[in-house]
């Protein structure tokens, strides 16, 4: 592995923060609140910012967002554009209410859902062919690490679960250990640095120059305190932030960590 594929060119970070299942309309507030802090001069411009509501709130909050350098997301998507699905939501609606990009094949998907590589890559194909960034999210559990088995499950998710036609400008990988999400633990910098180049190299391999040049997001318990080492590693380019993006102050402390 030379350092030419592992060090990619400078790429602009993405802190993006995931809901989930959070949020009445008084949530907006928080919303409103990061709005208005990311009009500061504090806060570094070479950073994108991203929040990803439950679905009820998307048109609400791209209203709120729109002419500001937030950006809004969804947290899954339907494969198919229309059709008799009830319940379900397509890239398409997304795209129309407001949202800009969509997360596919989250860990609480592919273990609540039983979504299975092939399902997650037809999800992100679907936000593509809507024009939404798909944020396809990938990362081992807790005993699949114990086995070492943790770069053949990410290589074996990115060769399943990505469109062969992404592109820097139109994906996003996010990876999240599951045994990561929501309880506090963090891999060291050392598993992180050592995960994210593996994903850089696959990502080269799968996609060449566009892999090069595509962010590698890291996500699990990531918060104000622990954000700017996790930040700091090579081919970290942002985080995908759970439940520190639910208050506006505490994911303003994740944006001011990051390295730009
Ligand atoms: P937490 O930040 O709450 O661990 O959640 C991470 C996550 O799943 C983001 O998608």
């Amino acid at each position: 592995m030379t350092s030419s594929r592992t060090d990619p060119a400078p790429i602009r970070p993405l802190v993006a923060g995931n809901w989930k299942m959070h949020g009445l309309k008084a949530q907006l507030a928080e919303a409103a609140t990061l709005r208005a802090a990311l009009e500061g001069a504090l806060v570094p411009h070479g950073i994108d910012v991203m929040i990803c509501p439950p679905a009820t709130l998307i048109m609400e909050l791209a209203r709120l967002a729109a002419g500001t350098r937030l950006a809004v997301g969804a947290q899954d998507c339907h494969w198919l554009p229309a059709g008799a699905h009830t319940g379900d939501i397509s890239a398409e609606m997304l795209h129309d209410a407001g949202a800009s990009a969509v997360i596919v094949g989250h860990s609480e998907r592919r273990a609540g859902y039983g979504e299975l590589d092939h399902i997650v890559k037809a999800k992100a194909e679907a936000a593509l062919r809507a024009g939404l960034a798909a944020i396809v999210c990938i990362g081992e559990t807790a005993g699949q690490r114990r086995a070492g088995l943790t770069l053949d499950v990410a290589a074996r998710q990115l060769a399943g679960s990505l469109p062969e036609a992404s592109t820097a400008a139109d994906t996003i990988i996010a990876y999240e250990p599951v045994w990561a999400i929501g309880t506090g633990l963090t891999p060291t910098t050392g598993e992180v640095a050592e995960v994210h180049a593996f994903i850089r190299t696959a990502l080269i391999d799968q996609l060449g120059v566009q892999g090069r040049e595509m962010r590698i997001l890291y996500g699990g318990s990531v918060k104000p305190s622990n954000a700017a080492e996790l930040l700091a590693v090579p081919s970290v380019n942002g985080a995908l932030v759970g439940g520190a993006s639910l208050k506006a102050v505490d994911l303003m402390g994740i944006i001011a960590a990051c390295k730009v």
